[in-house]
């Protein structure tokens, strides 16, 4: 861990739904320092922790999430959930925000492809990790990825093709503490809204309905997420539901 502040954040900088941020220079991961927070007895408001740069940034399913310095939007929130049911709920507001704090910042169409990434076009800008906080059962770790000044060239050649920033795609420059400001904006204000309006907004910014798909082993057509988070399926035999991913598009 390197040097880093922690403070109440002022309501100025658009963070005034902050109760604490913990800012870094480098860490390994957000995500691992802010469940290492989480277990603690005062994490009961909006916790968040940020980095300039992640050595070991954490993705879905185990991969490494790139991070460097400055390239990106790398935070993690701690949250208290209203109920043990709501995991979903803060995955949806988070996708959501980023989305949202995207168009607002850089008016390009980000849109979700389920369960955890944002896309623009067929390029992912942004992927979202939640992570739930052993000992704590009432909190979740949610993390959110964005890349914003990566350009075209430097992301790694394996990824190229799939990968995008709002660089990439706007050919201009943004201040991430905007981009953050924006995003936790939006996120504590769809927490505050009835979740049936923040799940039809889902609904129109989710990517790919009535696409084929692939899910594990199962092929079919994507017949969009219920309030559940459950994507569905329709396929020869009928219907079927999956509470995970990932799903990839059949050409
Ligand atoms: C994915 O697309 O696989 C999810 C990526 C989530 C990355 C973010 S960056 C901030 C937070 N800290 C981590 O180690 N991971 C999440």
């Amino acid at each position: 861990m390197s040097a880093y502040s922690s403070h109440a954040p002022s309501a100025a900088a658009g963070l005034g739904c902050v109760e604490r941020w913990y800012c870094f220079d480098s860490i390994a991961s957000t995500n691992t320092f802010a469940l290492e927070l989480a277990e603690g007895p005062s994490a009961d408001q909006l916790f968040v922790v940020t980095a300039r740069r992640q050595r070991r940034g954490r993705g879905q399913r185990g991969n490494t999430f790139l991070s460097d310095t400055d390239t990106g939007l790398w935070v993690s929130v701690v949250v208290q959930l209203a109920d043990i049911g709501e995991h979903f709920a803060v995955n949806r507001a988070l996708a959501l925000a980023a989305c949202r704090a995207a168009g607002d910042s850089a008016e390009v169409d980000a849109r979700i492809k389920w369960p955890n990434d944002i896309v623009v076009g067929e390029r992912k800008l942004a992927g979202v990790l939640l992570e739930s906080v052993s000992g704590a059962p009432g909190r979740v770790v949610a993390g959110l990825g964005m890349n914003v000044n990566t350009a075209r060239e430097e992301f790694p050649v394996e990824i190229r093709p799939i990968a995008t920033s709002l660089a990439a795609e706007t050919g201009r420059t943004f201040a991430v503490t905007a981009l953050l400001s924006g995003v936790l904006t939006a996120f504590d204000e769809l927490r505050r809204t009835d979740g049936r309006h923040v799940h039809e907004w889902y609904r129109e910014r989710l990517c790919g309905v009535g696409r084929a798909v692939r899910i594990g082993e199962y092929a079919g057509v994507f017949g969009g997420v219920d309030e559940q988070g459950r994507a569905r399926l329709v396929c020869d035999g009928g219907e079927r539901y999956f509470s995970s991913g990932p799903m990839r598009f059949v050409n």
